[in-house]
């Protein structure tokens, strides 16, 4: 499979996928071709058999600046058709597929983090900072809001009074706060950073794939809350009965059968593996 781009650089080892931005000098703004390759890249990796889990991160002292206010926007001014274009991978890379995408993800924000990157960390499915990452909402320093769908997502994640006070003033937090007030799941010190997101890459790894690709569907197929209870129980059993079907009972016949064999307990540990028996 043809992985060589300019600005981004994909390393494949032992089932976990690495995609880092990769214009470090750049701060790792999302330039046009940045959007596009990433595009490429997903769309290939989303149904690449080595790709268990995906992690998405920057090289150098960023995760990404955002997007490209030179390229993306101060040079396609005046040029609506090419912007349009560009606008629409942007966001098809950064939501319709890294948000769908049908292997659990992880952000691994290891550096600066602005504006449109935030919808990037956003549509993973687990997002870990550096501790002394900075993050900001900068449109607001200068005179625009935070489009694309960054603001949905802000609304989506942040605690509502601290998501529109870092629309508003711009002012700048770092990982600790991005987790507590719900950017992040976690934040670690940047030197544990790595062995933080690869220790639970390989937790995800010992997990039933059919299942893990069930949950995530569960949750980001549908506004499950916008769902009423009844919709939602009709979803969430419809979406079951699927994942027995897809597994072969196998949640049941394994899942259950080797806890009532007293082979493990699920409540402290994955099942013993049968890697690929069902696929
Ligand atoms: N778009 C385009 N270029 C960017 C960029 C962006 N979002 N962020 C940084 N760069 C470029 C700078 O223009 C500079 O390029 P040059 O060396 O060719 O002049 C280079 O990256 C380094 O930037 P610099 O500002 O000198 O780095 P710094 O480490 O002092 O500061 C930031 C880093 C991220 C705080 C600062 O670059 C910044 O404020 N960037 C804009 C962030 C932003 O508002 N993003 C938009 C969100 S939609």
């Amino acid at each position: 499979m043809e992985l060589n781009y300019q600005t981004i650089a994909v390393e494949r080892q032992a089932g976990i996928t690495t995609v880092a931005f990769n214009r470090p000098e750049k701060r790792n703004a999302m330039s046009p071709t940045l959007h596009r390759e990433m595009y490429d890249a997903l769309t290939k990796l989303a149904a690449d058999d080595e790709t268990e889990v995906l992690l998405l991160t920057g090289r150098g002292e960023s995760f990404s600046a955002g997007q490209d206010l030179k390229e993306y926007f101060y040079e396609l001014k005046d040029s609506p058709k090419e912007r349009e274009a560009i606008r629409y991978v942007s966001h098809a890379w950064r939501h319709q597929i890294l948000y769908h995408f049908p292997k659990p993800t992880i952000a691994v924000v290891n550096g600066w983090c602005f504006g449109g990157a935030f919808t990037a960390v956003a549509s993973c499915d687990i997002a870990i900072a550096a501790e002394e990452a900075i993050f900001g909402l900068s449109e607001i320093n200068f005179g625009n809001i935070p489009g694309g769908l960054v603001s949905r997502v802000v609304a989506e994640l942040m605690l509502p009074r601290q998501a529109l006070y870092y629309v508003l003033t711009g002012d700048q937090f770092d990982g600790r706060r991005a987790a507590e007030i719900g950017l992040v799941t976690m934040a670690v010190p940047r030197a544990e950073l790595m062995d933080k997101a690869l220790e639970v890459a390989r937790k995800l790894q010992a997990k039933d794939k059919l299942a893990l690709r069930a949950c995530k569907e569960v949750f980001k197929q549908v506004d499950l809350r916008g769902l009423d209870f009844e919709a939602a129980y009709h979803w969430l059993s419809a979406k079951g009965d699927q994942l027995t079907y897809r597994q072969k009972g196998a949640w049941i016949e394994q899942g259950i059968g080797k806890f009532l064999n007293k082979e493990y307990r699920p409540g402290v540990e994955a099942m013993p593996s049968e890697r690929g028996a069902r696929e």
